[in-house]
């Protein structure tokens, strides 16, 4: 129970037969100051019922009140104050993070429906961007969210391996490409090809129709074209690879746009059999001026299909495949208007389950205060951000801890570490600037400071041969404590809040609270002495341990016991 189911509880048993527990909990009030105490009760609305001044009937209570789990309970006006008993807080909280381990703050909200989670989905042939990299590790830390909570994720990684990019692309390799270059270096050579391409295509645009042709004939199933597109996104899916394994990110489904290619035409028929498309200059459409929105172009007027016919049939085929309780979409905020026309359509076509789908849309990450683009040949390449990351924290490594044995696997945890907590521990909408320094500092609120003090947690239980022993008092009554004591009663809630809010965010500000909290407490205590509240002390450096290792976890980043 937190503090304020245990007020409420506390006043219920009083006021049972004038108000609910639930009006209780509704009417208390988190005090502004700590010198207020921990939870208040504002008696205004029993004036009515009890014809008494508040003041009066604040009084009374506070006689009324069964106070063994309060230090005191202060009347100050109107209002009642309550300040927890700490030794008794503290030895319930730590008891049950105790028993219940890494599983405090699991629940069962989920009820195991299935979650599909559309997360990273870079493009094949091009480099997995700064912004796929939000997607990864964002959708991956919501999967793992979601689980704690009672869902099962499903990760899809919605590849890019479809559409008219792949007509451009056998071109511009037929003409200027080689096989031995595209091995060699595979998504550095499909990337030059493309940007040749479009360089080239401004003067001679009859370019874009050869493309146009070669990418009718990859949907035509031409053996030629498939054999070579199967090829690209072959080499591409590699090289993918290598920094799905840095981020430990992995997925349960890999069907991409071109997985859906077989799946369009019932799309199609069933918008045709509800009368929903029309003809607009050869092409149709699906209106959808009722949503205040363009309309959703569904076939080109080459019968080409495009991304949003695709994404409908993904959606159909994911409510089939999982029968999901939500679906979600992490996808940049620039996408917004194509999730918008999205379930517009789906909801004109009579499906109710659209209302399950949640498009949970990330800022931007720019350069110099510049968006970066793919085009042009500008990219960051996340390979080396995770490598960069790494190297610096080996130099740290070997200067803090020289003798540390497996060194070169605590700096790949601790650099990616730095490169995965850096984006998720801001709100995920806002913009953020990328520049290398900022991501691989390791101080301050930074993933290292907390995967730090996680291993300061380890080494301390270490020295002190901490072993769990059942029947011990658990009670802690000092200040720094006590702050740590509530931080991890926030814990289930805060889980529940990030889950509401698919917002891994919460968890980190969670962690480096925690962190912060702890090191202040670590600064002022002196843990290891041999008195009569040493158990207790070591019990909460063990429930810390557990928690900063259990939010990191849920953000995707690993937490080594040394470094
Ligand atoms: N491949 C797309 C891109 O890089 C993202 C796909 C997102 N998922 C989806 N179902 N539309 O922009």
């Amino acid at each position: 129970m937190n503090n304020k189911e245990i007020v409420a509880k506390a006043i219920f048993d009083v006021v049972k037969d004038d108000l609910s527990l639930e009006q209780v909990q509704q009417l208390l009030e988190n005090p502004k100051s700590t010198d207020h105490g921990d939870v208040a009760f504002p008696a205004f609305s029993l004036a009515k019922v009890y014809r008494k001044a508040p003041q009066q009937i604040a009084a009374d209570l506070a006689g009324k009140i069964d106070g063994a789990n309060f230090e005191k309970i202060e009347v100050v006006g109107p209002y009642l104050n309550f300040f927890m008993s700490k030794g008794m807080i503290s030895a319930n909280v730590l008891q049950t993070v105790m028993e219940q381990k890494s599983h405090f703050g699991d629940s069962t909200v989920g009820n195991h429906g299935k979650v599909p989670i559309d997360l990273s989905s870079p493009n094949i042939a091009k480099p997995i961007s700064m912004g796929h990299l939000r997607s990864t590790v964002i959708g991956n830390s919501i999967g793992f969210i979601l689980e704690k909570i009672g869902y099962e994720p499903v990760r899809i990684n919605h590849l890019g391996d479809w559409g008219t990019q792949f007509g451009k692309l056998i071109v511009a390799y037929k003409k200027w490409g080689s096989e031995a270059a595209v091995k060699e270096n595979p998504i550095t050579e499909l990337l030059r090809l493309y940007v040749e391409f479009h360089e080239v295509a401004e003067t001679e645009t009859e370019l874009n129709d050869e493309a146009r042709a070669w990418f009718k004939r990859l949907e035509e199933d031409d053996q030629e074209a498939i054999g070579l597109w199967q090829w690209f996104r072959e080499e591409s899916l590699k090289e993918f690879n290598k920094i799905y394994d840095m981020l430990g990110v992995s997925f349960d489904s890999l069907n991409g746009e071109a997985f859906y290619n077989d799946k369009m035409s019932e799309i199609t028929d069933m918008l045709e059999e509800k009368h929903l498309l029309s003809e607009s200059e050869g092409a149709e459409i699906v209106d959808l001026s009722a949503y205040d929105l363009n309309p959703a172009l569904i076939r080109k007027s080459d019968g080409a299909t495009l991304y949003i016919t695709r994404d409908l049939a993904a959606a159909l085929y994911r409510k089939r495949t999982y029968d999901f309780a939500k679906s979600i979409y992490v996808v940049g905020n620039e996408q917004s208007y194509h999730f918008k026309q999205l379930k517009a359509v789906l909801k004109e076509m009579g499906f109710d389950w659209q209302d399950e789908m949640t498009h949970v849309p990330f800022g931007l990450i720019t350069q110099g205060g510049k968006k970066l683009s793919t085009r042009k040949g500008k990219i960051v390449l996340l390979e080396e951000v995770l490598n960069e990351a790494i190297d610096s924290a080996r130099e740290q490594i070997s200067e803090k801890n020289p003798d540390l044995e497996n060194k070169e696997e605590v700096a790949k945890q601790v650099g990616v570490g730095a490169v995965v907590f850096h984006d998720l521990k801001n709100d995920r909408l806002n913009n953020f600037d990328f520049t290398l320094e900022e991501v691989v500092r390791f101080e301050g609120e930074t993933g290292p400071y907390v995967q730090y003090t996680h291993a300061r947690a380890m080494s301390i239980l270490q020295k002190a041969g901490y072993e769990e022993n059942a029947a011990k008092n658990l009670q802690l009554n000092d200040e720094e404590s006590w702050e740590i004591i509530k931080l991890i009663q926030k814990y289930p809630e805060t889980i529940l809040l990030a889950a509401e809010k698919y917002e891994p965010s919460v968890i980190a500000k969670h962690a480096i609270k925690l962190a912060q909290a702890f090191n202040k407490y670590y600064a002022h205590t002196k843990i290891l002495v041999d008195d009569e509240q040493k158990e207790a002390r070591l019990a909460l450096v063990h429930a810390v341990a557990i928690l900063l290792k259990e939010d990191l976890r849920l953000l995707g980043v690993q937490a080594p016991n040394k470094m």
